[in-house]
């Protein structure tokens, strides 16, 4: 990893810097299957996807990741959506990301994580006394942009069913002339916007290079793919133009939020570990045949081709036959296609175009499926 990526690394697993999964958890929901006999690792993020995955009650899921903040975060999702009993509690907790008593709720909640995780929410049950969804490097990243851009909910319902060509124009209106002012050209080339969007040197320099434009024209783009979206139900939309979801609609939030996910996910049996180390290291200790399913975010984007490789000696080293194995990418290509791995992690080529295509977050130029063949 080249010395700029490594401090981006450890810059980033230092910050708290998203309180959501900026990936779209239902089409993974609807391709991974997990199910009863299912063990699964996962790199949590934010963890709406892994709090979702408890709906298919698995027998384990280890979340890992390297940042503390996002893992202790994706670590409450979790215990809440086996163990909140009032569903209009959990509801306000993660969705408008409030309790009326956060203080005693969310200890609640921690008394069943591991220490450090505990000793975390004793200092920061206050994120939940506004709104948890405000917190974090991104969450006020966006509300700067908000600000700048003169956009919030009343805006957004109010173009919300024009169609999509005239949503698309509303961000030619509003977004590109303040996106090329002066200082916001700063703010968007500047490492600290890297960093609250996740994407580190190497990925940026993948994305330019793939899209054939500058990091402003990209962002421009991306917004407009965002808005042909259906911008009712597309909870990245509405988290980042009017910095809340859209309550009106059962289907606005990630999956793991809805009525019928929390009770699956309630009382499910699953083991849950959490592991704020790298990747790397939580592969290295386990044995042969152990997980059923690895979803790794677009975390492999980060890494050179020879580390890539590694990463998928290691998954069919700790496997199971047939697992599964998702990753996103910037790029037109999955990694198991740039280390020639076919022989061994099959392409499903129907679900991974259909999630490419589907996916509403908008932000990968490729989500790939693996089938893991031993
Ligand atoms: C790759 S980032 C990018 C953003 C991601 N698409 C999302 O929606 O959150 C996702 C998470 O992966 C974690 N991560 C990256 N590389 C890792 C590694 N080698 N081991 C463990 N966690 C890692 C980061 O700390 C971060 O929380």
């Amino acid at each position: 990893m080249a010395l700029r990526d490594k401090l981006f690394q450890s810059t980033f697993s230092k910050l708290f810097v998203y309180n959501i999964l900026w990936e779209d958890a239902e089409i993974d929901e609807r391709f991974l299957q997990v199910d009863e006999d299912s063990a699964v690792l996962c790199i949590s993020a934010a963890g709406c996807g892994a709090a979702g995955m408890l709906s298919g009650r698995p027998q384990r899921i280890d979340a890992v990741d390297i940042n503390p903040h996002h893992l202790a975060l994706a670590a409450l999702k979790m215990t809440a959506a086996q163990r909140m009993e009032s569903y209009s509690q959990f509801y306000d907790l993660f969705a408008r990301g409030w309790s009326s008593d956060p203080e005693r709720s969310v200890r609640r909640l921690a008394d069943t994580l591991p220490r450090w995780m505990q000793r975390y929410w004793k200092r920061h049950h206050d994120r939940f006394e506004k709104s948890m969804l405000h917190q974090g490097l991104t969450a006020q990243m966006l509300a700067a942009f908000r600000r700048q851009v003169g956009v919030d909910a009343s805006w957004l319902r109010s173009i919300m069913h024009n169609t999509p060509e005239e949503r698309m124009q509303a961000v030619e209106d509003w977004v590109k002339p303040v996106l090329y002012k002066p200082h916001f050209k700063a703010v968007l080339n500047s490492p600290l916007q890297l960093v609250s969007l996740g994407i580190n040197f190497q990925q940026r320099d993948r994305i330019l290079q793939t899209e054939g434009m500058n990091i402003i024209d990209f962002f421009i783009e991306h917004l407009k793919r965002v808005a042909a979206t259906d911008v009712e139900t597309n909870w990245f939309v509405w988290y980042t133009v009017a910095g809340e979801f859209n309550h009106d609609h059962p289907d606005a939030v990630p999956p793991y939020l809805r009525k019928d996910r929390w009770e699956r996910s309630f009382r499910s049996p699953t083991t849950t570990r959490f592991h704020n180390r790298n990747l790397f290291e939580v592969l290295g200790q386990a044995g042969p045949d152990t997980w059923s399913h690895y979803t790794l975010c677009d975390a492999p984007d980060w890494l050179d081709t020879e580390t890539q490789r590694r990463l998928l000696d290691e998954i069919l080293r700790t496997s199971r036959d047939g697992a599964i194995v998702q990753a996103r990418s910037v790029e037109g290509t999955g990694m198991v296609e740039n280390c020639g791995y076919e022989r061994r992690f099959v392409p499903l080529q129907e679900p991974s175009e259909i999630a490419t295509l589907e996916d509403r977050s908008r932000q990968y130029r490729r989500i790939s499926f693996y089938r893991v063949e031993h």
